[in-house]
């Protein structure tokens, strides 16, 4: 059980009704309390969730329809996401409770001055390097659109500006991030067909393989509903068309790919994790046709070499600038 789960089942009296979850973690908490519904952003977690609770969880960068008498947030990393989700929910809740549980170290602490934006909030519970927080919503914002919170920006690139529309909570807010720059150099001679941009965030590596390749086919796919939105706003706003899937990790993606592009993840909340990468590593080759070609950017100081000549075929370092290397591998 995810600690912040655990600490809800402390106070577990208060959370009796028809409850929001939003963010849950794929653990037991809908289990223990019947009439709580969820409200998921993570693919991957949403798809464990479904598969244990029919019915009971949503997927989506809004809230959904189904009514609630309270909610509770389960503190995510941006704080601008944050506060796109505590506006969502305290819209919803006039006059009613809204709850805030994060751990200490993802900056609960800081995040439940957000809270005062609706009334007077309180510590409820701190245990398991955790807290809770509750407000009673007295003051509700009204509901805010999402698009109006994003942020645009364009990049000269050699073929022409390319406007990106990024969302909150979507890697690299607003700017562009300096590997993802480095790859955007390194684009040239993909074998035509079907390419991937995998873990797209806002969509600047897709959007721009369609631009350069328009007779391939082009897929973008992330594990984030907010990344799948912004790659969908990116593609629009440069009249562009190209498959955007939700999903978690490789397995998602189509077969028949003649290239897989990306700026792999490499973090995930407050903790690190590599499994995605490592699995895309391994796994790529299913995905590819014979001779497909892999290409990503990594920071220099992550061996994933050895990784990609194990499971493809020998990997070639095309640069390194800026504590980034490119790297490219085809499949045997
Ligand atoms: C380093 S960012 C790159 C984003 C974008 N391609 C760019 O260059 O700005 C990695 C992306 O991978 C996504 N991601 C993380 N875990 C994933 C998973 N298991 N499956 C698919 N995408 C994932 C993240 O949501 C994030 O958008």
């Amino acid at each position: 059980m995810d600690p912040r789960s655990e600490v809800l089942l402390r106070q577990a009296g208060l959370f009796g009704g028809e409850l929001l979850l939003a963010g849950l973690p794929a653990d037991d908490l809908l289990g223990h309390l019947p009439q709580a519904h969820g409200w998921s952003w993570h693919a991957g977690e949403q798809a464990q969730l479904a598969a244990r609770f029919a019915g009971r969880c949503y997927f989506g960068v809004e809230p959904g329809a189904r009514a609630c008498e309270a909610a509770v947030l389960f503190l995510p990393k941006s704080r601008e996401l944050t506060d796109y989700l505590l506006a969502s929910l305290a819209a919803r809740l006039p006059g009613a409770l809204l709850y805030l549980v994060g751990e200490k170290r993802a900056g609960i602490e800081r995040a439940a001055k957000q809270l005062t934006a609706f009334g007077s909030p309180r510590k409820l519970d701190s245990a398991r390097h955790c807290q809770l927080w509750q407000v009673r919503v007295d003051t509700p914002p009204t509901a805010p659109v999402l698009e109006s919170l994003a942020r645009h920006y364009s990049l000269p690139l050699s073929d022409g500006e390319l406007q990106v529309v990024s969302l909150p909570g979507v890697f690299s807010h607003g700017r562009l991030d300096v590997g993802s720059a480095l790859l955007l150099q390194h684009l040239d001679d993909l074998p035509s067909g079907h390419l991937l941009d995998f873990g797209c965030g806002a969509g600047v590596l897709g959007a721009t393989l369609k631009r350069r390749y328009p007779s391939s086919q082009v897929t973008l796919l992330d594990v984030d509903a907010f990344a799948v939105a912004s790659s969908r706003l990116t593609l629009a706003a440069n009249g562009l068309e190209a498959n955007v899937i939700a999903g978690d990790g490789i397995d998602a993606a189509p077969s028949g790919l003649s290239a897989i592009l990306s700026n792999p993840p490499f973090h995930q909340g407050v903790h690190t994790h590599y499994q995605a990468t490592e699995h895309l590593l391994r796994q790529a080759r299913v995905h590819l046709l014979p001779q497909g070609e892999l290409r990503l950017v990594a920071n220099s100081f992550l061996k994933y070499p050895p990784l990609i000549e194990t499971h493809l075929g020998p990997c070639q370092t095309l640069t390194e600038a800026n504590g980034f290397r490119i790297y490219r591998a085809r499949a045997r």
